[in-house]
């Protein structure tokens, strides 16, 4: 496969169950180091770079299944995620919180409704705002984050929180950052995204906006015509 995610769009990264989605963000962000072919981040080629020198040049990524410490309160998970990750490296780095910018955290908890569960164990909350704290998370970290992967943020999440979570996507369309997100509920696929990748089998068929995907052959073959986003996660 190869495809191109533009500068401050929304990009969409659908197809069937098993397609190579999730494989794909592994390979983006270090978790799998790809046997063959590049990964390019602006002008940088980090193919290979460890995740969390990944995520330093300002990578995010959000997982299928939830990436939070359920244990740790929603305030303490937050406050880990903001932590400047270039001196948390060293062991006075993780001890300080001096490098957190509390108003930002503050206002993450606002925004993605839970500032009445700041203080509660995050094992204790909703799948819903679980899925809302990670990505909370996501638009604290530091250094901050310029292309944000998400993988199936939606699943699982009422009408009422996807319209709530909807605030990263409008976040990032107003501050132009650049998104790349995996989602079966082809309603907010359709509406929320600039462009549209689709993979079959490890390759990308088709590309393009989302009314031309939505009639493309290709596509309705290999995955929107077999009941795609029928409330599977
Ligand atoms: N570590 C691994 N070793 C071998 N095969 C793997 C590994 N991880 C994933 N696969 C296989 O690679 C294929 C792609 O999986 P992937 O998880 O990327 O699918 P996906 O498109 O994210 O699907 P879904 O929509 O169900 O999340 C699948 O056939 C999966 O079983
Ligand atoms: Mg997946």
């Amino acid at each position: 496969m190869s495809f191109a995610v533009e500068a401050g769009a929304i990009t969409g990264l659908i197809g069937p169950n098993g397609s190579g989605k999730t494989v794909t963000f592994d390979c983006i962000t270090g978790f799998y180091v790809p046997d063959a072919g590049r990964v390019r981040f602006r002008d940088r080629d980090i193919t290979g770079l460890s995740p969390d020198r990944i995520a330093i040049h300002g990578i995010a990524r959000s997982f299928q299944i939830t990436g939070v410490f359920r244990r740790l309160s929603v305030r303490q998970n937050l406050v880990f995620a903001a932590q400047d990750k270039r001196i948390a490296r060293s062991l006075a780095g993780i001890a300080s919180r001096a490098a957190v910018d509390a108003g930002r955290l503050e206002s993450a908890l606002d925004r993605f409704g839970l500032r009445g569960v700041a203080d509660e164990p995050v094992a204790s909350l909703s799948h819903g705002q679980q899925k809302m704290l990670e990505l909370a998370g996501l638009t604290i970290m530091q250094p901050r984050a310029q292309l944000f992967l998400l993988d199936e943020p939606f699943a699982g999440l009422t009408a009422a929180e996807i319209a709530d979570s909807l605030t990263l996507l409008e976040e990032a369309r107003g501050g132009g950052l650049t998104v790349l997100i995996v989602e079966h509920n082809m309603r907010v696929i359709m509406s929320v995204c600039d462009r549209i990748v689709v993979l079959d089998r490890g390759e990308n068929i088709a590309e393009g906006v989302p009314a031309a995907i939505q009639t493309d052959p290709r596509v309705v073959e290999a995955y929107l015509g077999r009941g795609a986003g029928a409330g599977r996660p």
